[in-house]
């Protein structure tokens, strides 16, 4: 939600700025700019729509300096338009900020500064931070105008409430570079002689060898030589400078048109990153020592509450039926802006399992605190190492599925449903499976990138269906017990890059109203691999076909039953019901991804849309 790249060093600061825009655009792609000092002003360059406009609009201008900050939006306050582009100046502009975040107060503070004689070129909150910080430097009575600067901004932070992750340069404080988060990721980078501030950390990876992941509450200010990082939180203490994590490394398209594609092909391969190391053979089980967590104290858990927002709650209601099933524990799963605002009964034997695939989710993010000051044990699956979500579990679960820069979620939701898998196995082997039903599983999941690989082979037959019903406006998709949250996610998918509309139900809901929706028009997307409720999926279907709604079923390889009811139908590998939701979720990605490619849709970029959703 909205991307920060900001650039102080040796060299010229405009196609570095860029540069590090395209790689988050991702986060947000409504408008985009650029703020470049060049020794004695600071020029802005910022216009509407995706990044490509701002280069066109640069054309052949360079600005020259060697300090700058960028930003690339989503809109919260304020339309998409080039006024509410950031960055923004002060009053006098000598000031240029670049934020993510929302600051909630800024209609009060907008109209104090309006009565002090300010007048606002934009309608968002931004603009108002930095008038304020602004304001409070033109008051200032230090000599030395970085300390100036510095204690403005501080005393602007302490009046605004909301989040923030901010970047910011002053034409009065030639040689330095400043920023601070709260509750929006800022990632400083090092490089040689050159620093680096991002919302996230792909983006530095090719410039930065070292990093250091900003805590809620820290100040940094650069200057060519150095950098320093104070805490406004009292409860902080110090930072870690880290090696880049090369996995970080913002990944390239390889030849596929899309990232959404690239990434629904990378699947095989992130499956089976996500379970390398963990299975131990022998002893029929999985090992997951990023828990931190003892066998015994495995063993008191008698209620685990998942929580998660979009993609990462859809892998949890899969969650949820592996490990009742495997490990007889009670779960709950619950969307994350839910779960922070509600005082839902727990004790101190439940343990909350956040997901996440960036680990900035804001939701998300506060329902884990929230989790945390009621005393519980917070356990997180994220695929972002050094996010807020990471740092801010005692111990988890990561993905290792590399970055996933399309907005619709595919390889990630893959890796957490394995992930679910893995813990499942391990607390179930730790209660009631026996060794026997551990070796299935162990064998099932070392099976599955390959399974994976055959179900993705289906992509030429998928996208002759997406063709044959891309005139529908509206799917329903069914599934029962672990192919439940694969509907919900199946229907997101659709939702989100073609625009359709869709909708996943537990397929016996069918007769409790959605069977009102079926006509010649609607086709149903049926998850019905050989599973305990397969008889039960053919009955609904029959319901269906006998009201004349188109079939569409995902079932398993050599069910000659299925094709006699549904219409069309894609088979995928004989698999346990287990790991079926692995395999049955990749035609629907694929299915998405055409569906809206046909329809001329921006598929890696959808409208209103933005990769991580750091403000509530
Ligand atoms: O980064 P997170 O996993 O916390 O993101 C959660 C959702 O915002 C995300 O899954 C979203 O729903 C995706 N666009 C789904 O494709």
């Amino acid at each position: 939600m909205c991307g920060i790249f900001a650039y102080l060093g040796k060299k010229k600061a405009q196609p570095i700025l860029l540069d590090g825009l395209k790689r988050l655009e991702y986060r947000g792609y409504d408008s985009s700019g650029i703020a470049i000092f060049d020794g004695t002003k600071i020029e802005v360059v910022k216009k509407k729509g995706r990044i490509s406009e701002l280069i066109h609009l640069l054309g052949k201008k360079q600005l020259d300096g060697r300090v700058g900050i960028s930003h690339t939006r989503w809109a919260t306050h304020g339309i998409p338009s080039d006024e509410n582009a950031h960055p923004h100046f002060d009053q006098l502009r000598h000031l240029s900020l670049v934020h993510n975040g929302v600051i909630e107060n800024y209609q009060l503070l907008k109209q104090r500064l309006i009565n002090l004689g300010h007048t606002f070129q934009s309608e968002t909150d931004t603009e108002v931070l930095a008038h304020l910080i602004g304001h409070y430097y033109e008051l200032g009575k230090e000599d030395d105008p970085t300390a100036r600067l510095i204690q403005a901004l501080k005393r602007s932070l302490k009046e605004i409430s909301g989040t923030y992750g901010i970047a910011l340069i002053h034409s009065e404080v030639p040689n330095l570079l400043v920023g601070a988060r709260r509750g929006s990721p800022l990632v400083l980078g090092i490089g040689n002689e050159e620093y680096f501030l991002s919302s996230d950390v792909t983006a530095i990876c090719p410039y930065a060898h070292k990093v250091v992941y900003l805590n809620d509450g820290d100040l940094v200010t650069i200057s060519s030589e150095t950098f320093d990082i104070q805490s406004l939180n009292k409860t902080n203490n110090g930072f870690e400078i880290r090696d880049v994590d090369q996995t970080e490394m913002s990944a390239s398209l390889k030849g596929f048109p899309h990232y959404m594609l690239k990434e629904i092909y990378d699947q095989p391969e992130t499956i089976r990153n996500a379970f390398r190391g963990r299975l131990i053979q022998e002893e029929a089980t999985a090992k997951l020592g990023g828990l931190n967590m003892s066998p015994q104290e495995l063993l008191r858990i008698e209620r685990i509450q998942v929580i998660g927002c979009g993609s990462a709650r859809h892998a949890g209601i899969v969650g949820e039926y592996l490990i009742e099933s495997l490990a007889h524990i009670p779960v709950e799963v619950e969307f994350s802006s839910e779960f922070r605002y509600k005082n839902s009964p727990m004790d101190r034997h439940t343990v909350v399992i956040a997901v996440s695939q960036s680990g900035e989710t804001a939701d998300t993010l506060a329902a884990v605190k929230e989790a945390k000051r009621k005393g519980l044990k917070v356990l997180g699956i994220c695929n972002r190492v050094g996010s807020s979500i990471a740092r801010e579990t005692e111990g988890g679960v990561f993905m290792h599925a590399g970055p996933e820069i399309a907005v619709a979620a595919t390889k990630s939701f893959t890796s957490q449903v394995l992930i679910f898998t893995l813990l499942a196995l391990l607390l179930g082997r730790l209660r009631f499976l026996s060794a026997r039903e551990g070796h299935e599983i162990v064998e099932a999941i070392e099976a599955l990138p390959d399974q994976v690989a055959e179900v993705i082979k289906l992509d030429p037959q998928v996208r002759e269906l997406a063709k044959k019903y891309a005139h529908s406006k509206r799917f329903l998709l069914f599934g029962r017990q672990f192919q439940y949250g694969v509907a919900l996610e199946g229907a997101l998918k659709i939702k989100e890059v073609s625009y359709c509309s869709a909708e996943g139900n537990p397929s016996a809901e069918l007769k409790h109203g959605i069977i009102a929706l079926i006509d010649q028009f609607t086709p149903s997307i049926f998850l019905c691999p050989k599973d305990g409720v397969y008889d039960k999926n053919i009955s609904n279907m029959e319901e269906i076909k006998a009201r004349g709604g188109p079939i569409i079923a995902i079932a398993t390889e050599k069910d000659d039953l299925v094709s006699k009811v549904a219409d069309e139908v894609l088979y995928i590998p004989n698999a346990q019901e287990y790991l079926c939701p692995i395999l049955t979720v990749i035609p629907l990605q694929l299915f998405a991804y055409h569906l809206a490619i046909i329809l001329g849709k921006d598929v890696d970029k959808p409208r209103n849309l933005a990769k991580s959703v750091t403000v509530e």
